[in-house]
């Protein structure tokens, strides 16, 4: 049965939801959600002190040992559970009966789509999912809202895409939605805009440190060079943000980059090619590329030294 919920200042009907998994985003979740037109009203996780806590900080709900049993009760059911066991804990508590038929589920993975809820669905609820592009750390009291102007990706049924861009503005964020079958691709994308940022940011840390810098200064002398490229891609797209010798056609600067490179850090040189092969593709797109050094830049960033 799901209970509705009356907001005791307001007098609007909440929406009822529950967490199944109380751990970073669960918690944070459950806090910022409470009184935006929704009600906690039931925690379950492993250990039954992470869903006490995470009811204590949204100021409400029942605590479940069992997720079925929680689930049962609300109308929109979260499973913030590690990735790994969102599958086999939906489908645990779809065996269990805990899903009705005018409940939404969502998971708040990444990487995965709402197909691995399927098991939900046959039992008649929509399902979707939620993908914050935020790293949540614990919930501490006082601290200002993590999901306060971020960008949330939906995908999942239209009812679940529907309700979930319903929850994305109470949590003051903004939603995009994406097809069901680009979640992949989606979030490779959130990987190599993040990851291989750290990554890429690492290998030019390094080149300076071989230039006597400590890591520390390196990183300082590098920062306002790596903000105003990050303001030139927001304001001019990231192919007209392209400066530095490729896009000048400038091959002899390139050339004894890798004449260096190849002599003194040899582990770099293949990283460098490859950046750089592709930064070529990006300067070929620009109308200002002198299409002369073309032959000679490719020529020199070929694979094999
Ligand atoms: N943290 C982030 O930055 C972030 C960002 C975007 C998306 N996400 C997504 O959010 C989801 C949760 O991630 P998280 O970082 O919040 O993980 P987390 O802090 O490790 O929390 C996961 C919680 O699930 C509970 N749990 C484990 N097994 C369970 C089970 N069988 N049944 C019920 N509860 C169980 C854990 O238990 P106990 O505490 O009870 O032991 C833990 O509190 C993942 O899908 C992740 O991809 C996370």
């Amino acid at each position: 049965m799901v209970f509705h919920r009356m907001n005791m200042h307001t007098n609007k009907r909440e929406k009822t939801f529950c967490i199944i998994g109380c751990g970073r985003l669960g918690t944070n979740l459950a806090v910022y959600l409470t009184g935006q037109g929704y009600a906690p009203t039931a925690f379950s996780s492993r250990s039954p002190a992470s869903a006490r806590n995470a009811a204590a900080h949204a100021g409400g709900g029942k605590v479940f040992e069992n997720a079925a049993d929680a689930a049962r009760c609300c109308e929109l059911i979260f499973i913030t559970t590690p990735d790994i066991l969102i599958e086999p804990v939906c489908d645990q508590v779809a065996q269990a009966g805990g899903f009705g038929k005018n409940c939404v589920v969502f998971h708040l993975s990444g990487a995965l789509s709402s197909e691995i809820l399927a098991s939900a669905k046959k039992a008649g609820a929509d399902t979707g999912s939620l993908h914050p592009l935020q790293a949540f750390a614990p919930y501490s009291s006082g601290q200002t809202s993590p999901f306060a102007g971020i960008n949330i990706s939906i995908e999942g049924t239209p009812t679940a895409a529907a309700v979930g861009r319903n929850i994305v503005a109470a949590l003051q964020a903004r939603a995009f939605t994406i097809p069901t079958d680009a979640k992949t691709l989606y979030h490779a994308a959130a990987v190599v805009a993040s990851n291989y940022l750290v990554t890429l940011e690492h290998f030019a840390l390094t080149l300076l440190a071989r230039t006597g810098l400590d890591q520390a200064r390196a990183f300082e002398i590098l920062e306002p060079l790596i903000q105003g490229t990050l303001r030139n891609i927001a304001s001019k797209g990231s192919v007209d943000a392209l400066t530095g010798p490729i896009v000048r056609g400038d091959e002899d600067i390139i050339a004894r980059h890798l004449a260096d490179i190849d002599s003194k850090m040899p582990q770099f040189s293949a990283m460098y090619r490859l950046l750089g092969r592709h930064t070529l593709d990006i300067a070929r797109m620009r109308s200002d590329f002198p299409k002369a050094a073309d032959q000679r830049l490719a020529g020199l960033l070929e694979k094999d030294t």
